[in-house]
């Protein structure tokens, strides 16, 4: 059993199920307030997520603010916490179960302590492009990937994009696998991103997002992967001086409440929740191309790391040294989740 499945058992232990934590009871208090003009009940939502304002996951956020707090006539207030203010990678999870926050955006990685599908966008060279994965999530594969974490007090919402990763370190300009030898890499954690760099005979380790910068600065890692707007709203450029586009995997994120506190909602909340949920993903998903062209721009005329644009061929050289850890992988998550998630490229 993993930390986060023990500590819902140990919190199930201190909250019985009737009164989950802090944040339910008022929750509950305010419902029986009744409702106002608007007819919806009054309820303050905290969201709570790891990125910068301006990321896909940023603006998606602020866009689900934006239409729950109009559309509820006020009644309801949705509180954004970015940059992890609030919880970071370490206390997140929990969090949520406990009902202490109700929203957070996790790389859906750092949920496959629950199903190791999540690590599915982690598989190298898996999703081909933007409606690929979109077609991958909004159908019967990502949904019942999402539903899968019912059992853990979770519910999972939707998908929203982040960007292909690519990888920065301060050591070598990287345009071929053996180059990346040696290197000691910061992930968001998982199996498979650890077997890709061990394909390549680097090191990984899994450091909270909100850590990355200052590790990387005090050298305690050489480099690190991640979408090209995290690497610009995170500043890497100032401590790293290689830039790799591989593409090499994706990260993807999965909006995650607690399942208690969403099905104690009214209905007339549930559905405002649902629809704004969807407008946010389209924000989203409107938003990520957009950014990820003005991030490189900037990282480019910026200047401070030296940039690898790979070819077709040098790109199937990464293919193939980490063809193993697809294959491996590919057979040992869900195969009915996996086999949908090609079927969706088709
Ligand atoms: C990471 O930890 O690399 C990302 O998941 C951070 C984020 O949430 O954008």
């Amino acid at each position: 059993m993993n930390i986060a499945k023990m500590s819902l058992l140990s919190l199930a232990l201190l909250f019985p199920l009737s009164g989950c934590g802090g944040n339910n009871a008022s929750t509950t208090e305010a419902a029986q307030e009744g409702n106002t003009d608007a007819g919806y009940q009054k309820l303050d939502i905290k969201l709570s997520h790891v990125a910068s304002d301006n990321t896909p996951k940023g603006l998606a956020a602020l866009k689900f603010k934006e239409i729950v707090e109009s559309e509820s006539g006020g009644n309801i207030e949705v509180k954004v916490y970015p940059s992890g203010q609030l919880y970071g990678d370490n206390d997140e999870i929990e969090a949520v179960q406990a009902n202490n926050v109700q929203i957070i955006i996790p790389s859906a990685a750092k949920l496959s302590g629950f199903e190791e599908t999540f690590e599915i966008f982690d598989l190298p060279f898996m999703f081909k492009n933007e409606e690929h994965l979109r077609a991958f999530e909004d159908g019967e594969g990502g949904q019942q990937l999402l539903a899968t974490l019912d059992e853990y007090g979770m519910k999972g919402l939707s998908f929203w994009p982040n960007g292909f990763k690519h990888i920065t370190n301060n050591k070598v300009a990287v345009d071929e696998p053996s180059d990346v030898k040696g290197l000691k890499v910061r992930t968001h954690g998982g199996q498979i991103i650890n077997e890709v760099y061990e394909a390549m005979g680097a090191s990984s380790t899994k450091i909270a997002f909100n850590e990355t910068y200052q590790a990387l600065q005090l050298g305690t890692i050489d480099g690190q992967e991640n979408s090209i707007v995290n690497i610009e709203t995170q500043k890497y450029g100032e401590v790293q001086s290689n830039l790799t586009l591989t593409s090499h995997a994706r990260s993807e994120y999965a909006v995650v409440t607690n399942k208690q506190w969403w099905d104690g909602l009214e209905p007339k909340t549930q559905e405002l929740l649902t629809e704004a949920m969807k407008t946010a993903t389209q924000e989203g998903r409107n938003q990520v191309e957009k950014l990820e062209t003005e991030a490189i721009e900037k990282i480019k005329s910026e200047g401070k790391m030296a940039i690898v644009e790979l070819t077709d061929e040098q790109k199937e050289a990464f293919k193939q040294a980490i063809q193993p850890v697809f294959d491996k992988w590919a057979q040992k998550m869900n195969q009915d989740i996996i086999n949908k998630a090609i079927e969706a490229g088709n």
